[in-house]
């Protein structure tokens, strides 16, 4: 006989709907505030807010560099994926950290290349204008589609046919966008090369990049300014990754795994805090009050909660463990509040897997995450590290598992020791750029905090009403009884945004 069965099920994210509250003058959507605790900090470490309640999962094909610097400047952060060499994630903290808005590192072209050498480059990398340099790095002049014409001038230099130095408007040593912005509007040009007093160049910076680096409000960062960055850890090599990790600056870790109630990751989050102790560290994942406990107690500085729910998760049939994440996140989110009310110390919880649509979110969030991470809502995003492919005249982006085959293509001992799969790899459609695709999540989720009567999470955490739904119920809120065309009535796999 087992020690305990517990006969009510475990509930999904679906099977819950928001009751209204009471709308005021203060729970307009444009004046409610979506911040939250990222990790909980005490002492001399750092605080760490959100200023949106989204992070991007610790996934190959997720969170790259392009998503560390996009989704912190947004509010949210990526949790960088640790299914790599600890070099090369290190590169992208580094990345991440010395990011300076609107200022590009550019692709360099020698000036004795031919036009249709140069030509492969820009079919590759999709750019329209190069800057040119010598041996040096001194900058010689620059050269863009206009300039050429692949079919008369393929076998010509790139000397021959770039605008040169003396032609161009350049800025010395400009580290302000806002000056730069100033030199490219009185020189009626597009791109402004930033060179050092010698003439090496250093950045450029596009006219047409200026207004997005400009304007957002909402960006993570640290003290010294520098974006936030947050790297996944694994359990078996801890002890060389962090190191590396925090030369880079790193803010915070988060140990990556499936099941955290586990002696491997009490031994990693200890050894992370003796010998790191300004650089939080994140648990998970759990979705047991014991297993909270067990992390906290271990010096988690937050914990991710979730089995079984990912999008190309398999775990639930190979092994028959997991648990609905609405059932997860009560019983922790009780727990945290429990152990909030003993010791003054507030734990953030994050709920993971399974989250496929905003309201998910929503309802997430009201149940008593503090932010929630998702993998398949940010793969269909521009700024995730897979290519654009055309399926069908749809435009897809591959999203894969960390336990797929794929990933675990990537050699660690934790993988090569499994002995079958517990994740898929599929496609995803392609939503464009991450900017975009938040106004409208955004939007959504203020909404329903709005209806709800709230104006932050802490009051929806406090306030919400939920109610169970029945089947029927589910169905009855969707588009029913109505013709919608040859398209038909898509809303039963509403998935997206
Ligand atoms: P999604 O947002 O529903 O796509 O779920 C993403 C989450 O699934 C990740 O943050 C992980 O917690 C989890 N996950 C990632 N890879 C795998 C896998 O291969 N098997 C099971 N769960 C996975």
């Amino acid at each position: 006989m087992a020690k305990n069965i517990i006969l009510e099920p475990s509930r999904t994210l679906a099977e819950y709907r928001l009751l209204p509250g009471l709308s005021t003058n203060e729970t307009k959507p444009e004046d409610i505030s979506l911040r939250t605790p990222l990790v909980f900090s005490e002492g001399n470490k750092k605080k760490f807010y959100l200023n949106i309640p989204l992070v991007s999962a610790a996934m190959q094909s997720v969170s790259g560099t392009k998503m560390g610097i996009e989704l912190a400047k947004l509010g949210g952060t990526a949790f960088i994926f640790c299914s790599q060499s600890i070099e090369s994630q290190a590169k992208m903290i580094f990345k991440i950290k010395n990011h300076k808005a609107g200022f590009v590192k550019p692709r360099n072209m020698k000036p004795e290349m031919t036009i249709s050498q140069m030509y492969k480059i820009r079919q590759q990398t999709g750019f329209s204008t190069f800057p040119v340099v010598n041996e040096n790095d001194i900058f010689l002049g620059l050269i863009s589609k206009w300039d050429y014409d692949i079919s008369l001038h393929k076998d010509f230099l790139v000397k021959d046919r770039m605008i040169s130095r003396k032609n161009i408007e350049v800025g010395i040593n400009i580290t302000n966008l806002l000056e730069a912005n100033q030199i490219l509007l009185e020189s009626h040009k597009s791109i402004l090369p930033i060179l050092d007093e010698k003439g090496k160049l250093l950045y450029m910076v596009f006219r047409k990049d200026i207004n997005d680096q400009l304007d957002n409000p909402l960006e993570v960062h640290d003290e010294k300014k520098q974006l936030l960055a947050v790297a996944a850890i694994n359990t078996q090599d801890y002890k060389e990754r962090i190191p590396s990790l925090a030369e880079q600056n790193v803010d915070v870790l988060s140990v990556d795994s499936s099941h955290g109630h586990s002696v491997f990751q009490k031994e990693t989050l200890k050894w992370s805090n003796k010998n790191f102790p300004n650089i939080p560290i994140i648990g998970g994942n759990v979705i047991t009050k014991k297993g909270f406990r067990f992390l906290v107690n271990n010096g988690a500085a937050a914990v991710k909660v979730g089995m079984g729910g990912g999008s190309i998760c398999i775990t639930q049939e190979q092994k028959g463990t997991g648990r609905g994440l609405a059932t997860t996140i009560i019983e922790v989110g009780e727990e945290r509040d429990r152990h909030f009310k003993e010791t003054g110390k507030y734990i953030p919880v994050i709920a993971d897997g399974g989250v496929t649509s905003t309201k998910d979110i929503t309802i997430a969030l009201a149940l008593g995450a503090d932010y929630v991470m998702m993998g398949r809502y940010f793969a269909r995003m521009e700024e995730s590290p897979t290519k654009k492919i055309v399926v069908n005249n749809r435009v897809m982006k591959p999203y894969w598992g960390e336990g797929s085959a794929r990933a675990r293509d990537w050699k660690i001992k934790r993988y090569e020791q499994a002995k079958f799969v517990e994740g898929v790899e599929g496609l995803v459609e392609y939503a464009g750029r991450l900017r975009d695709n938040l106004d409208e999540t955004l939007a959504k989720i203020k909404s329903s905090m709005s209806t709800c009567g709230v104006k932050n999470i802490k009051e929806l955490h406090k306030k919400a009403e939920l109610e169970l739904v029945s089947a029927l119920s589910i169905r009855e809120g969707k588009v029913h009884d109505i013709y919608q065309g040859a398209e038909g009535n898509n809303s039963e796999n509403e998935t997206t945004n």
